[in-house]
């Protein structure tokens, strides 16, 4: 496909974002820097109302909120607080601008059906409380490193997507999971655009398989906001965030490796892989450093994020592949 025009979050974020947001993020800096991680989600997410559902009714999963948490994914950052990072988001469907967060209240999360295809046992449609029910939904707090250089650090809650596969029951011969958003243009009319719409994603199974792999459906101690990509999103911390699926309708089983939405925008530009990289420059700009929202400093990037330890194995036999953008 080719370019009539720059994607938003392919500047460098200074230029994304509007000065007052810009001016507003910066004195939350004080706020922030004083928090550390070992707070609860809790505290930051102090006086956010989840906007999901309308007044009085209440999102039919809010009960699994706050979620246990699970200690074996330690951060080094402070969270960075819900008011930065549920209003500061890369949602294409609802606008090119990082201040989508209301335009996204458009999104209808219930009914909400996954379809779970492809090379399964057997084909299933299964409705977002139905499995949350059948899976363990836990809280890790990871961090979140995107391709225009900056990042966050959020107390996601979610369950593995290994759990949800072991569920599917694919067959021997699936080497990937494709993931799709809904495409709906009257919920979210950026969708008439020139993009190549839906939203799609992929994983091979040894990712989507890997402990770190997890699928969010909520954020902050409660569901997840619909900026984040209520009802349910892919996070997997280790790649640029744009592997980051949000709002997830289906999720297939599948022999061949499937073209992402990036890939198939900007080809020359981003690649199927997306692993954090320091020393691997975007064709336009470094990778080199990152801001960290909220905190108005910039730190170092790290190979995978820094999760190299869950993940570097992956990629040791791949050293042909462009695993970089
Ligand atoms: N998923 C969909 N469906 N649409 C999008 O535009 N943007 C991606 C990813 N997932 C995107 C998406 C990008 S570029 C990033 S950095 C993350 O979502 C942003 O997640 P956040 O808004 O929760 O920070």
């Amino acid at each position: 496909m080719h370019f009539i025009r720059r994607k938003g979050w392919e500047i460098p974020e200074r230029e994304a974002t509007p000065e007052a947001l810009f001016l507003n993020r910066r004195s939350l800096l004080t706020t922030s820097a004083r928090i550390g991680a070992s707070i609860g989600a809790g505290v930051l997410a102090a006086n956010i109302p989840n906007l999901a559902f309308a007044a009085g009714e209440v999102d039919p999963s809010a009960s699994l909120y706050p979620a246990k948490r699970n200690e074996s994914y330690v951060v080094d950052r402070e969270l960075t607080p819900e008011a930065i990072a549920s209003r500061y988001n890369n949602f294409y469907e609802y606008g090119l601008s990082k201040s989508i967060w209301s335009a996204a209240e458009a999104l209808k999360t219930r009914p909400w059906t996954i379809s779970v295809e492809g090379l399964v046992e057997k084909p299933k449609q299964i409705d977002i409380d139905a499995l949350l029910k059948l899976m363990p939904i836990e809280e890790r707090l990871y961090r979140h490193r995107c391709v225009e250089t900056w990042s966050m650090t959020v107390p996601w809650s979610g369950f593995p997507l290994k759990a949800l596969i072991d569920w599917a029951r694919p067959l021997g011969s699936a080497k990937y999971v494709r993931f799709e958003t809904f495409y709906d243009t009257k919920l979210a009319p950026s969708q008439r655009g020139f993009w190549p719409w839906p939203y799609v994603e992929g994983l091979t199974m040894a990712e989507a398989t890997n402990d770190l792999t997890l699928m969010v459906t909520g954020a902050y101690g409660k569901p997840l906001a619909k900026s984040f990509g209520a009802p349910i999103r892919l996070h997997t911390p280790w790649k640029y965030g744009f592997k980051s699926i949000k709002s997830i309708v289906k999720i297939a089983f599948v022999e061949e490796r499937p073209k992402t939405f990036w890939e198939t925008s900007g080809p020359g530009e981003y690649g199927f892989w997306a692993n954090v990289n320091p020393k691997v420059p975007h064709p336009r700009w470094s990778q080199a450093t990152e801001e960290v929202l909220g905190t108005g400093t910039r730190r170092d990037t790290l190979l995978f994020n820094g999760y190299g330890d869950f993940v570097a194995d992956l990629y040791k036999d791949l050293a042909g592949e462009k695993l970089y953008i």
